[in-house]
């Protein structure tokens, strides 16, 4: 029988990666990344891409005979800081709030998985219940912001969490079978966490593989109700 299809977009990245590999047992998965994925396995198929709008739309006409068979899709994109090409690490104060780095965050955090999340919605709909999870983060909620600083990031991603609750209610209407969910994947030993990885206890910060059960676990126990769900690592609900 033709296992059930899963797509990972941003599947280069720390969590991306860790959930290719667990999802490759039980699922024929597409992994999308902007560079080439070292990985190889008779259910996998890797494509390059997806930094631009048309590179979006041409990754979605390849994977058109899919349309009917995802059940899982996982949104992966995200930046916190990066060296090159221009320099960032989150704002500590309003002094270091920038035009560039605004626009980035902006486009990698909430523009990037909106335009996916957009056009995914004819490939994913179906008479096939599909679980699409975005990679949010606590601190995109407003409700829980005790602390303030990281400007672009926490704006970005909450952002992202309007726009998903936007796209909850018109996937609601148009592909009932997809139920939305914005992830929390709590501190993750990966490149986007190394800089702020000092002072996290040794048993908050987890490894990817873990956090990724953690993910397919909460995914496999959601059913489609036209809601959008934002939900950290152990499946609790996080106040907007
Ligand atoms: N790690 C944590 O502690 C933590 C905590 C809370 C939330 N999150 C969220 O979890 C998600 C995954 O993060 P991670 O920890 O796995 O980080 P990561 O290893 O840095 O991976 C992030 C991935 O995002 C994609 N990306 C980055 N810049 C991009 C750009 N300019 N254009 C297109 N894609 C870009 C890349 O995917 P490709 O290389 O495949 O193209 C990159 O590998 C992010 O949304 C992050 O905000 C992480």
């Amino acid at each position: 029988m033709t296992p059930p299809a899963a797509l990972v977009i941003g599947a280069n990245g720390g969590i991306g990666r860790a959930l290719v590999g667990e999802l490759l047992p039980h699922y024929q998965v597409v992994a999308i990344s902007r560079t080439a994925i070292d990985l190889e396995h008779p259910r996998l198929q890797c494509l390059e891409g997806g930094s631009t709008e048309e590179d979006i739309e041409q990754l979605l006409q390849q994977l058109a005979h899919l349309q009917g068979r995802i059940t899982r899709v996982v949104i992966c994109i995200g930046v916190l800081h990066q060296s090159e090409p221009h320099p960032m690490m989150p704002e500590k104060r309003l002094e270091d709030v920038n035009i560039q780095q605004l626009m980035h965050s902006a486009h990698v955090n909430t523009i990037l998985p909106a335009l996916w999340v957009a056009k995914l919605l004819p490939l994913a709909k179906g008479s096939q219940p599909c679980v699409m999870a975005v990679l949010s983060a606590r601190v995109g909620s407003i409700g829980d912001n005790r602390l303030g600083g990281w400007y672009s990031y926490r704006s970005s991603k909450a952002a992202l969490n309007m726009f998903l609750k936007t796209a909850a209610i018109e996937y609601s209407r148009r592909a009932n079978n997809v139920k939305l969910l914005a992830f929390h994947p709590g501190t993750t030993d990966t490149d986007l966490s190394k800089p702020f990885q000092a002072n996290v206890p040794r048993d908050k910060l987890f490894t990817p593989a873990f956090v990724a059960r953690q993910l397919i676990g909460i995914m496999d126990g959601l059913s489609a109700d036209g809601e959008l769900s934002y939900l950290d690592w152990q499946g609790q609900p996080i106040v907007w």
